[in-house]
């Protein structure tokens, strides 16, 4: 998915932000400069960046925002979604091009050792997402709102969102449940805060839901369109859905005009989203069917510490080359 604004009419150029863009923006757009970059490179430049040309000797890459997201689905082009947590993730997606970081609060049960999403907090979610969004330049950084966080009132969502954008310097979050949060979306949209709505199978909701259950199968995916209708119009910028049939998830796409990102949700949505520990394969045990491995970090980090184990023990390590 290309962030030119060339072929988007319908959304201007965005300009160099007026009042500077920090540090970290001056000292790269100084190195696009010092790297013979004659387009005259400023941090809030949006024209002509391609995923993957993050770095640190080339133009500064343009944020994606969410309007880049919905002009992929108007394209009919895809965009990426990967969960980060924490710095070099982060700058790896980031420079790899993956257009959405989301800082899950799969993290519960991926960093935390917990085996939900239920137990993590706001206290330990904004460190990760800070560390997420210092690092990635171009992605669009999304935050979760973990459980008891915003279900309480509109107020409650509305205050626990602010904490994410102000403290955990998230771009985006997202929050999950159906038609019944549309006032909720509402009134953090109001407050400036952009909201993707997440429905289907909601892991928050495992012990309502009976367990891990595909959910809109049959007459049920009319609740899921209803849900993904009512969750766009309150001003949800994208609605992802996990485990939803194929058919189903086409249908809610149809239905809305935002971008829509699918997690077991087959391939009529915009976007996919993974978490990066089962994409990467770090994680141990059964995979979900929706899930591809692109590696096997796992093997690879377990021979990696074993070769070092091996080395220690047997006086291989240090050697001279690596002593004073
Ligand atoms: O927290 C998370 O990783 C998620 C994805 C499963 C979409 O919400």
């Amino acid at each position: 998915m290309a962030t030119t604004n060339s072929s988007d009419s319908s959304t201007p150029a965005e300009l160099a932000a007026p009042y500077g863009s920090g540090p970290a923006a001056s000292a790269a757009a100084s190195a696009g400069e010092s790297a013979g970059n004659s387009a005259g490179a400023s941090a809030g430049d949006s024209a002509g960046v391609s995923a993957g040309t993050a770095g640190a000797s080339r133009k500064p890459a343009a944020r994606i925002r969410t309007h880049h997201l919905h002009q992929a689905k108007v394209n009919g082009e895809h965009f990426a979604m990967l969960t980060a947590y924490d710095q070099y993730t982060a700058e790896i997606f980031d420079q790899a091009g993956i257009e959405v970081l989301l800082v899950g609060d799969s993290a519960s049960n991926n960093v935390f050792g917990n085996e939900t999403s239920l137990p993590v907090t706001v206290d330990e979610l904004l460190p990760l997402c800070r560390a997420v969004a210092r690092s990635a330049r171009r992605a669009l950084v999304v935050a979760d709102l973990p459980f008891g966080s915003y279900e309480v009132s509109a107020q409650q969502a509305v205050a626990t969102g602010v904490r994410f954008l102000k403290e955990g310097l998230a771009h985006a979050v997202k929050i999950e449940g159906g038609k019944f949060y549309a006032e909720t979306v509402r009134a953090m949209v109001q407050a400036g805060i952009p909201v993707m709505a997440h429905i289907g199978f909601t892991p928050q909701s495992e012990h309502a839901l009976g367990g891990y259950r595909v959910q809109g199968r049959g007459d049920d995916a009319q609740r899921l369109i209803e849900d993904a209708v009512a969750l766009a119009d309150a001003g949800a910028f994208s609605v992802l859905m996990e485990m939803v049939p194929a058919a189903t998830a086409a249908a809610v796409d149809a239905a809305v005009d935002v971008p829509t990102v699918g997690i077991g949700a087959g391939s009529a949505t915009t976007g996919q989203v993974l978490v990066w520990q089962d994409m990467a394969g770090l994680r141990g045990g059964k995979m979900a069917k929706f899930v591809k491995q692109y590696a096997d970090l796992r093997t690879s980090l377990s021979d990696a510490a074993k070769a070092y184990g091996d080395d220690v023990r047997s006086g291989h390590f240090p050697g001279p080359e690596h002593s004073f």
